[in-house]
């Protein structure tokens, strides 16, 4: 299986495809995209004309019946994520899916059910578990070098995808029913968290609409306006992990610029701090305040014995599901851990409504 040719389709051309996916796949495994599926026939035709992709199809059906493939990425609009993965995982193929996997816990246990009945792998991005930054800095935790973590901070916020990205694409659906800032923003945040410290316990939330009316500010829409005022935009959550250990997530599409860190973990002896942009595989900031060593302020963290991977593109989730195909383990993005904070983003909306903590059942 070592030398085998991965035959990828990538199902959704859109946006994230085209500037990650579909530019990346021949780079991060040894792969080639042989269709490219979009209910926009022109978006397929056109993947297939940049990227020499032999076939092009409308459909996640049309791609089963007439293509032989081995892994499926989907990067469809998030409405559409479950009814593809299932059609994906049912036809014997293993796969890729853009967040969120699923609207509910049960569709997508529906899913992780039929990926290992089907004995496929099934990899969930955001790829934040596979980061330099993120592997180091646990790394550094786990050496002592800053004590015991208890606190994190995570900001993951930008204008809206009306506002930050250049698509050729209408972005109205990101705020239409089963999008919104939550699950397409809010699940970086989460995912981030919990690769740190693991499950989360409980969840509480604040959440409010700021922005209802939005202008579309590049691509193909700019100046269109978008009613904006069915999902909430803005949202602070925050997480109870057990053990004197919890974390603030604060998430959304209302924050144009911002100079905070992304993410700041705060340990007893010290911090360790996440200024800088995570795709240029950055060693993270840390602080450490030790009497026994006599340090008190900032420091260069050195590469270590077993540096972790440095990350070529978003598109390093192929090589994850590569390498568990190939070595029959786990993905490193594991649906179970996409299960988890699917859960703690679908109890949010009762958390906001009700002022109250609610308590988490899922583990990965
Ligand atoms: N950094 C990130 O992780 C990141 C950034 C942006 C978007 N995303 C995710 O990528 C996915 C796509 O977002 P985008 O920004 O590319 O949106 P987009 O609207 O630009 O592209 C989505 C594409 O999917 C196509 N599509 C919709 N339903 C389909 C179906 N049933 N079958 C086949 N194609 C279908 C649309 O025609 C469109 O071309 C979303 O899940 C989004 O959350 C992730």
């Amino acid at each position: 299986m070592e030398n085998k040719k991965w035959r990828v389709a990538i199902i959704g051309c859109g946006t994230f495809a085209n500037w990650q996916y579909l530019p990346n796949t021949r780079k991060e495994a040894n792969a080639e995209i042989v269709a490219a599926v979009d209910i926009v026939p022109e978006r397929a035709i056109k993947a297939c004309e940049e990227y020499n992709i032999p076939n092009h199809y409308t459909s996640v059906y049309e791609l089963i019946e007439k293509c032989d493939f081995d892994i499926a990425i989907d990067s469809a609009s998030i409405q559409a994520h479950h009814e593809i993965n299932m059609a994906v995982l049912s036809a014997g193929k293993h796969l890729i899916s853009q967040k969120p996997a699923a609207p509910t816990v049960e569709m997508l246990t529906e899913q992780i059910e039929l990926a290992k009945k089907m004995n496929v792998k099934f990899v969930c991005v955001p790829i934040h578990p596979m980061r330099y930054d993120i592997n180091t800095a646990k790394q550094i935790i786990a050496s002592g070098a800053v004590g015991k973590p208890f606190y994190a901070k995570c900001t993951l916020a930008h204008g809206g995808p009306e506002y930050f990205q250049y698509r050729d694409s209408d972005p109205s659906w990101f705020f239409d029913e089963g999008a919104g800032a939550l699950v397409d923003m809010g699940v970086h945040g989460l995912q981030i968290v919990t690769s740190i410290f693991g499950p989360a316990k409980r969840v509480s939330c604040m959440a409010k609409v700021l922005m209802p009316t939005r202008r579309v500010r590049s691509g193909a829409y700019d100046g269109k306006m978008i009613k904006t005022d069915t999902l909430y935009d803005q949202y602070i959550i925050s997480l109870d992990f057990g053990e004197g250990v919890m974390a603030l997530v604060d998430t959304g599409f209302c924050e144009k610029a911002s100079k905070t860190p992304q993410l700041e973990i705060f340990c007893e002896d010290g911090t360790v701090s996440f200024t800088r942009p995570y795709m240029t595989n950055p060693m993270p900031e840390v602080y450490i305040d030790s009497v026994e060593k006599g340090i008190r302020g900032w420091i260069d963290p050195m590469p270590g014995v077993n540096p972790p991977k440095a990350l070529i593109s978003q598109c390093c989730c192929l090589g994850d599901i590569v390498d568990a195909i190939e070595n029959d383990k786990t993905p490193v993005l594991s649906a179970e851990h996409a299960r988890h904070v699917l859960e703690i983003m679908t109890r949010i909306p009762e958390a906001v409504k009700s002022g109250t903590t609610l308590d988490l059942t899922t583990t990965f």
